[in-house]
């Protein structure tokens, strides 16, 4: 296997792998059914979110998103705070920021631009949701990389380069799949069937060679060990950053809440009070005094860092401490970011509810 390989090896047959495509799609609430126009809010949207997780876990969320936020323009004409609650636990924050953003600026624009540049100018928007939302819903040519169509492109044509310095050989490998005169044809339909493959056939683990369409096209899988590609540089081990939450109650039952500030990570969302991340530090750090008693530890991987916080629980007949009280059992509904239910966990497991 060699990195410079890719532009000399064909390019597998975009019609052999629409035609499986048209045999076994999966069914998506975001995907127009065939003959059906796409809805390119619905294709934005979900594809911001599945940039977090995986499929499985967006469908649900992404239904309850468009039930209260049916359109675009009932996006932006949402209070920002109702935005930030509905995202919350889908993780990064900024996200669902520049998502209230990118909807303003497109109902101001009168519409989605419908090519990669203009949408390339909206917030939020990099190269591979361009290239998602131009294809998907206005049929451009084009395709969007993401892990699924890396690892294609890397065991088609057996780009042995470690990622991440390996990913400008896959990308511009992946650009190559699309260039097909029968891709060029489907653009919506290629851009999806390449996400259904990778999710279904070529899986990291154990790809399903048997059953793929390209399988004769495919030079990692000529080469002897598909499931190998692509190779990864080792991982560097991620920081672990410590502090402390305060689980502060009142007599009737009420937690202590408050807002982070607007910017910065999990930017504007509520939190227990709790000390900057970051420092080891004990309960002289809490918010008010009270009887602090160590709940446990809550752990939560953000992308650069582990954060490990360990949760306090006090009781105090009257919260004196600046913020909002939120009934206990009201918490799961109260746009918590998961950092912060982790937390919660924590203190009711020790409270014992
Ligand atoms: N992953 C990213 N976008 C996707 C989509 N539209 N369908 C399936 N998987 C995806």
């Amino acid at each position: 296997m060699d990195a410079s390989a890719p532009n000399e090896l064909p390019v597998p047959s975009a019609a052999a792998l629409l035609g499986w495509y048209d045999r076994h799609r999966r069914s998506m609430p975001w995907r127009a059914l065939p003959g059906e126009a796409p809805d390119p809010y619905r294709v934005w949207l979900s594809e911001v979110m599945l940039q977090q997780t995986t499929v499985a876990a967006v469908a649900p969320r992404f239904e309850r998103f468009v039930a209260r936020f049916p359109t675009v323009h009932a996006l932006a004409a949402a209070p920002e705070a109702d935005v930030m609650q509905e995202w919350a636990g889908l993780g990064y924050y900024a996200r669902a920021r520049n998502l209230h953003a990118c909807a303003r600026a497109v109902v101001a624009a009168g519409g989605f631009p419908r090519d990669l540049v203009g949408l390339r100018t909206l917030p939020g928007v990099g190269d591979y949701t361009a290239a998602a939302v131009a294809s998907i819903a206005f049929g451009v040519p084009a395709v969007p990389v993401d892990g699924n169509v890396e690892r294609v492109a890397a065991r088609v044509f057996a780009i042995d380069a470690p990622l991440p310095g390996g990913r400008r050989a896959i990308d511009r490998a992946a650009m190559r799949l699309g260039e097909d005169a029968a891709a060029r044809a489907r653009p919506a339909d290629f851009t999806q069937a390449l996400f259904d493959l990778g999710a279904t056939i070529c899986t990291p683990r154990s790809p399903a060679c048997a059953l793929c369409p390209w399988r004769g096209a495919c030079a990692g899988l000529r080469a002897g060990a598909p499931e190998r590609l692509p190779v990864r540089a080792a991982r560097r081990v991620r920081p672990v950053r410590h502090g402390a939450a305060f689980w502060l109650e009142d007599a009737g039952g009420r937690v202590l809440l408050r807002r982070r500030p607007a910017r910065g990570l999990l930017g504007g969302m509520l939190e227990l009070p709790g000390t900057a991340w970051g420092d080891q530090v004990g309960p002289e750090a809490a918010p008010q005094p009270a009887e602090w008693a160590l709940a446990g530890q809550a752990v939560h991987g953000f992308t650069h860092f582990e954060l490990r916080l360990d949760v306090y629980v006090g009781r105090v007949a009257e919260v004196a401490a600046e913020g909002v009280l939120v009934a206990a059992d009201a918490l799961d509904g109260a746009g918590l970011p998961t950092a912060m239910m982790r937390c919660v966990f924590v203190a009711r497991r020790f409270i014992g509810r």
